[in-house]
């Protein structure tokens, strides 16, 4: 249990910092790219996004956050044109999403959260498909291949089989994908999940590289904090359909009340303990992990930690591990939803086999 848990967070109109959650002015100054206007998604009863607001300015990055479930591939298809809106507006570009889906069409890169590229196809071929798809002349063709080759650093592997890749080469491939038409707006959903920690941090250095070489906007969408903490300008936490805090990641950390996270294991800890941890100075959450594990939010690391391990003595209670670190993009997370993002985690890659004709339920 949390003991200071952010309470009525008002729902989607705005507690934190600059980038309010009330609907942005969309006749502002910076150009935006993105412009989502209390969207909502209804299937059936279920509201799996309910009635969110957000824009993103031409060259930002900009991460969608949430746990599984969240709603943010709902999100991404509705801004992307593969599904109805059920209420409210997205603009792309200044296109409306609805009325104008084409145009839409055509100045966005959408890499969805299943691998989706042609197993029986050459890294090339892959490529060249989509390139034929969208339009882009023969003659600008191979140099765009070449080019994106170069940049997912896939170019020896350009007469490969797609099926004789690893995952981390394949979504690379996915990224290149995305890109061959030169779109201005980029939405990945889930870059890197199921990607092994090397391949993961090759995709972020290459998605940086991409956004310095070439006027791009990227919308991503993201479980991973270390992900959205490192990639992206700003960050919407999304939980159960609904906006919970948007703002750049140094400042949803600021907004957590304490400055520095004591995580303590105790050996026998009285029943008591979480309430004494609690009344220790300048504690400002106490929150139980369970195996008398306990992560206790401060804004006077120095002191706490020594008037906690004083306690600890005085009480005959043993400290089996202590570690003092900043707060985290996962404290945020506790703070605005009241729980943890990873203990929702234990999910595979987004890829689901077809079942095969004839075989049993
Ligand atoms: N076609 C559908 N019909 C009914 N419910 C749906 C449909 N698609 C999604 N949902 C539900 O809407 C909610 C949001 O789903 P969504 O896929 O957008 O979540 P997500 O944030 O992308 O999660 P994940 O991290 O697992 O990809 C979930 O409860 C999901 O079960
Ligand atoms: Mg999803």
């Amino acid at each position: 249990m949390m003991s200071d848990p952010k309470s009525g967070n008002g729902g989607n109109t705005g507690n934190v910092g600059t980038a309010a959650l009330a609907c942005p002015d969309h006749g502002g100054p910076a150009a935006k790219a993105i412009e989502v206007d209390h969207i909502v998604k209804k299937y059936g009863d279920f509201t799996a996004v309910d009635g969110i607001c957000f824009s993103v300015a031409d060259g930002e990055i900009f991460g969608l956050l949430g746990p599984n479930g969240a709603g943010k591939s709902t999100l991404i298809r509705m801004m992307t044109t593969l599904i109805p809106i059920t209420a409210g507006h997205a603009r792309i570009s200044g296109h409306d999403v609805a009325r104008e889906p084409d145009k839409v069409r055509r100045v966005i890169g959408v890499i969805p959260q299943a691998l989706t590229s042609d197993l029986d196809l050459t890294v090339e071929e892959n490529l060249n498909i989509y390139a034929k798809l969208y339009d882009v002349p023969g003659h600008e063709r191979k140099q765009a291949i070449d080019e994106l080759l170069q940049i997912v650093d896939l170019t020896k592997w350009r007469g490969a089989q797609t099926k004789a890749l690893s995952g981390g080469m394949r979504r690379r491939l996915e990224i290149a994908r995305g890109l061959v038409h030169s779109p201005t707006i980029f939405f990945l959903d889930e870059p890197t999940t199921g990607l092994d920690p090397v391949s993961r941090v090759a995709v972020w250095e290459m998605l940086t590289n991409i956004r310095s070489h070439r006027q791009l906007t990227i919308l991503l969408t993201t479980h991973y904090m270390d992900e959205a903490d490192r990639l992206c300008d700003r960050i919407a936490i999304v939980d159960h359909g609904r906006l919970v805090a948007l703002d750049t990641p140094v400042a949803l950390k600021s907004s957590v009340p304490g400055s520095t996270v004591i995580e303590v294991q105790f050996e026998n800890s009285p029943a008591d303990w979480e309430q004494r941890l609690h009344g220790l100075g300048e504690v400002t959450s106490v929150q139980s992990e369970g195996a008398a594990m306990y992560r206790v939010l401060t804004s006077e690391g120095t002191r706490t930690t020594t008037e906690l391990v004083e306690m600890s003595v005085r009480s005959g209670v043993r400290i089996r591990s202590l570690t003092v670190q900043n707060t985290t993009l996962d404290d945020v997370f506790v703070h605005y939803t009241g729980r943890q993002l990873r203990d929702e985690l234990v999910k595979p890659l987004g890829f689901v086999m077809p079942p095969r004709p004839g075989m049993q339920p």
